[in-house]
C-alpha cells in the first residue's frame, strides 16, 4: 500500500519561496493568498453560473463603454472587498473603476502594496460557458507608508512589478504566477477547496505552431501584420500554423504558454493602439511570458514591461508567446509596417 502524497498547496509554496527574498516579510506571501481566495469565491459563483442569476448584463458600460457582465461586477466587488480586508494592499486601479481606488482606514493605509486587476476577462464568453479568467499586477507603493495612494503608485513600468499571475476559470480552474523567479501553476482541487501545485517551473517552446488573433479584423490591420497571418496561413508554404482563438486573452495565453504559439491584439485601423490595456492586461502578461522564456512587446521593438505608463486605461498592442514567434511577426512589421 502506498502513502497518500500530499500535495503542496498554494499558501505552503508561496511561503517557501518567501525564504529566497532576504528582507520579506510576508505581506506579500499574505496577499497572493488573499488573491488565491477571491479566486475561489469568484470561481464558485462562475461555476454556478447557469444556476444562479448571475448571467447577463448588468445593465450599463464600464469606463470603457463595453457593457458589464453581472460577474464582471461581482468579480469585481470581491476582489476588491478581499484586498481591502487583506491590510497588504492600499490602493487598486481595476478595469470597472474609472479611477484608482484608496482604501482610506489606518490598517489599509500602512498597506506596502497597489494592485491592478482586470477582474474578468473574457467577458464575451461569460454567457456560453467558454474559459475567463481574472488577470493581476502587483507593485510597490511609491508614497509614503500611512498616506492614501494616488496615480503615480499605479503608473509604473511593468518591469516594477513584484508579482503578477491569472487565474483561468476553464475545464479546470488554475491560479499562475510569478514573482520573478519563474511561472508556477496551481490545479484548484475542488475536493478540498484548495490550490494544489501542478505545473512546477513552466516553460514555454521558443517556437510553436498556434497563432491567435482576431482575423475578422483581417482588413483593419497593417501590412505588416497581413503579411504575417498570410505567412502563418502558409500561403507561402514555408508555414502552416494552426489558428485558435478563444477571445479571453487570458485562456488563449494559458494555452500557448504551455503549447508554444504566438497571441496578438494589433492596432486596427479603428482603434490605434489596439483593444488590450496597458496596466491590467498587458503587463502582467508580459512579465509571466518573460518570466516563462518567452517575449511580449508592441510590434514595434518595444518591450511591454518598458513602457512608461501614462493613465490608468491606457491601451497597447500586444505580440506575445514564443520568442521566436514575437521576432518573425516583429521582423514583418519592420519590413512592410
Ligand atoms: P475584457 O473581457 O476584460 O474586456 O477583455 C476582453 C479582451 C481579451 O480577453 C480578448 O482577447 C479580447 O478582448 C477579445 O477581443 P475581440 O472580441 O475584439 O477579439
Ligand atoms: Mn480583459
Ligand atoms: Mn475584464
Amino acid at each position: 500500500m502506498t502513502a497518500n502524497i500530499q500535495p503542496q498547496t498554494l499558501n505552503e509554496f508561496i511561503i517557501l519561496q518567501q525564504t529566497a527574498f532576504p528582507y520579506a516579510k510576508g505581506d506579500l506571501t499574505r496577499l497572493l493568498n488573499h488573491i488565491g481566495v477571491a479566486a475561489k469565491i469568484v470561481n464558485r459563483e462562475v461555476n454556478a453560473a447557469g444556476l444562479a442569476d448571475i448571467l447577463g448584463k448588468a445593465g450599463k458600460t464600464n469606463i470603457q463603454g463595453e457593457d458589464v457582465m453581472k460577474l464582471d461586477e461581482f468579480a469585481n466587488e470581491q476582489f476588491i472587498r478581499v484586498l481591502t480586508s487583506s491590510g497588504e494592499v492600499c490602493g487598486l486601479a481595476s478595469e470597472e473603476n474609472h479611477d484608482i481606488i484608496t482604501f482610506n482606514n489606518n490598517f489599509t493605509k500602512e498597506g506596502k502594496y497597489v494592485v491592478c486587476i482586470d477582474p474578468l476577462d473574457g467577458s464575451s464568453n461569460i454567457d456560453v460557458n467558454v474559459s475567463i479568467g481574472t488577470i493581476f499586477s502587483i507593485y510597490r507603493r511609491i508614497t509614503e507608508i500611512g498616506t492614501l495612494p494616488d496615480d503615480r503608485d499605479i503608473l509604473q513600468p511593468g518591469t516594477k512589478q513584484v508579482a503578477a499571475g491569472y487565474v483561468i476559470y476553464g475545464s479546470s480552474t488554475m491560479l499562475v504566477y510569478t514573482t520573478g523567479l519563474g511561472v508556477t501553476g496551481f490545479t484548484l482541487d475542488p475536493s478540498i477547496g484548495e490550490f494544489c501545485l501542478s505545473h512546477y517551473n513552466i516553460v514555454t517552446p521558443e517556437k510553436g505552431n498556434l497563432y491567435s488573433i482576431n482575423e475578422g479584423y483581417y482588413k483593419q490591420f497593417s501590412p505588416g501584420v497581413q503579411k504575417y497571418l498570410d505567412h502563418c496561413k502558409g500561403k507561402d508554404e514555408n508555414s502552416g500554423y494552426s489558428a485558435r482563438y478563444i477571445g479571453s486573452m487570458v485562456a488563449d495565453f494559458h494555452r500557448n504558454l504551455l503549447k508554444g504559439g504566438i497571441y496578438m491584439y494589433p492596432s486596427t485601423k479603428k482603434q490605434e493602439g489596439g483593444k488590450l490595456r496597458l496596466l491590467y492586461e498587458a503587463n502582467p502578461i508580459a512579465f509571466l511570458a518573460e518570466q516563462a522564456g518567452g517575449l511580449a512587446t508592441d510590434g514595434k521593438g518595444n518591450r511591454i514591461l518598458e513602457i512608461i505608463p501614462k493613465a490608468i486605461h491606457q491601451r497597447v498592442p500586444l505580440f506575445t508567446g514564443s520568442k521566436k514567434m514575437v521576432e518573425d511577426v516583429e521582423g514583418w512589421i519592420k519590413k512592410y509596417g
